[in-house]
């Protein structure tokens, strides 16, 4: 049976199996070293001179070959033990071994951080990029912070809801991707930008408690912290007020770290809470609506959270020359009913304030959400405001304007960005180190060699002709 390698620490004296991947070789002579790697961890194993066929065939190994070793487990003698090594008080002495798969020489090297190996390098070879230890345990935190907020939520009655990838439309302010339909030509799914307006209509259908690790597609320039598809933790709730979904929102991701991170320290109000801060007053004083304000911004593990509240609901698009919605149109402007929305808009659309908050951490934008228009008055109000003529709104939000006409509870919600969470967590500095597959800077998938052509068939049975084949075809 096989033994883990980080459990060999338990096995004194006993014979084990081991299976894994050669990390490095060490000739010294009549003996070799090898550390073995699992999943698990890396330990030391020796080939002794004899018996002879044993050591041949230890010899021929190389990194990253696959192998099976049977062994005895011994203690080091003082002066070798390796205090790097989990497993360094012991090794494993060889006595079987068989190669279960040979590789070629590793185009980059797994063994240390990477952060020094170029990134379409990495990207190209990503399943060796990702043996590296740092990746790994980036990955298991990943794993585990998911786990933590799926049993938090689930005790607190949330149900996590799957909702459609293959959708319609909903502004979220970044560019669709769009799918072409097969069955009905020159027609278009969207891919959600966020599941914003399928978790409204679950709660209209009475749901109550939703949540949902959503992946979004925004197809907006990637960046540090941005990429074209990434993952929310997809919150919403009916019957409550900001303040339920705040307070939600910091006993949950408090008692993570606390209970995942306890070394990290956390920047608190004198109350221990995390300061909730208006919009106006947090541009006054540092010029950004996502403050870094740790204490010492040079220590990796401190933590500072800030919820910034009370935004201003529209800002005035110069590009567009119409006013847009500072977060999204479905959110609640701070008004009593349409006929006073309407009032004031027409004379100071800027000063209309929203139920809307944004979730902040050590500088960087970690979520954000609203109380949501649940009149649909209001709602048809608001987006006709934004410069949509009344049949667009019809086209556009229809269903959701119908939704709310048969019996629509108050609600509203959050979303934080998992990716961003989860490199902040782990003190990584780019989204990508948290991502098992994720795109390069300029939206490629290295690895699989996407976007790319497909066949004139597909195109054909799509209806769609590429516009920049049949100039090339003129011209040539
Ligand atoms: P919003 O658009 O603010 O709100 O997105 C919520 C959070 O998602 C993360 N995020 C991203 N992470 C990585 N790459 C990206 N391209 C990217 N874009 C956004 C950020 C951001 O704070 N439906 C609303 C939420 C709501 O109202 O409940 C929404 O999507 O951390």
């Amino acid at each position: 049976m096989r033994t883990l390698i980080n459990d060999i620490t338990k096995k004194e004296g006993e014979k084990v199996e081991l299976k894994g991947w050669v990390d490095v070789r060490r000739d010294h002579g009549k003996i070799i070293f090898i550390d073995l790697r699992d999943r698990s961890g890396k330990c030391q194993v020796v080939f002794l001179s004899k018996p002879k066929e044993l050591y041949e065939i230890a010899s021929t190994l190389r990194q990253e070959w696959v192998v099976k070793i049977t062994g005895q487990i011994n203690k080091r003698p003082e002066n070798l033990v390796n205090k790097d090594l989990a497993t360094g008080e012991y090794e494993v002495l060889a006595e079987g071994l068989e190669v279960l798969n040979q590789a070629e020489t590793p185009p980059i090297d797994v063994s240390g951080d990477g952060y020094e190996i170029g990134e379409d390098h990495r990207m190209e070879y990503r399943y060796l990029d990702l043996r590296r230890s740092r990746l790994k345990n980036n990955l298991k935190a990943r794993h585990r912070i998911t786990k933590y907020v799926r049993d938090f939520l689930t005790e607190k009655d949330f149900v996590e809801v799957e909702t459609p990838v293959l959708g319609k439309s909903t502004p979220e302010g970044a560019r669709d991707y769009l799918v072409p339909s097969r069955l009905h030509h020159g027609k278009f799914y969207a891919l959600p930008q966020s599941p914003q307006q399928y978790k409204q209509l679950l709660m209209v259908a009475g749901l109550e408690r939703y949540f949902q690790f959503p992946r979004c597609f925004r197809d907006e320039d990637t960046r540090g912290d941005r990429q074209p598809e990434f993952t929310q933790l997809d919150i919403e709730m009916s019957f409550v007020t900001e303040d339920d979904i705040l307070n939600l929102t910091e006993e949950l991701f408090l008692g993570m770290v606390r209970k995942l991170y306890p070394n990290k320290k956390l920047k608190l109000d004198a109350n221990g809470r995390i300061p909730r801060v208006p919009y106006k007053e947090v541009m006054e004083k540092y010029n950004t609506d996502k403050p870094d304000v740790r204490g010492d911004k040079n220590d990796p593990d401190e933590l500072a959270f800030l919820f910034v509240v009370d935004f201003p609901a529209f800002e005035w698009k110069e590009t567009e020359k119409r006013w847009d919605a500072v977060h999204h149109p479905f959110t609640k402007p701070k008004v009593k009913d349409a006929a006073e929305f309407r009032a004031v808009f027409e004379k100071n659309p800027g000063e209309i304030m929203a139920d809307q908050y944004d979730f902040v951490l050590n500088g960087y934008e970690v979520g954000g959400g609203s109380i949501r228009i649940h009149d649909p008055e209001l709602l048809a109000a608001v987006f006709e405001a934004m410069g949509n003529k009344p049949e667009d709104v019809r086209e556009k939000f229809g269903h959701l304007l119908k939704a709310f006409t048969y019996g629509v509870p108050p609600h509203g919600g959050i979303a934080p960005g998992l990716d961003r969470i989860v490199m902040i967590l782990q003190n990584e500095p780019n989204i990508r180190e948290v991502i098992a597959f994720p795109k390069t800077g300029d939206g490629r998938d290295l690895l699989m060699g996407a976007p790319s052509d497909v066949s004139k068939e597909q195109l054909k049975e799509l209806g769609i002709k590429i516009a920049k084949e049949e100039t090339e075809k003129n011209n040539g």
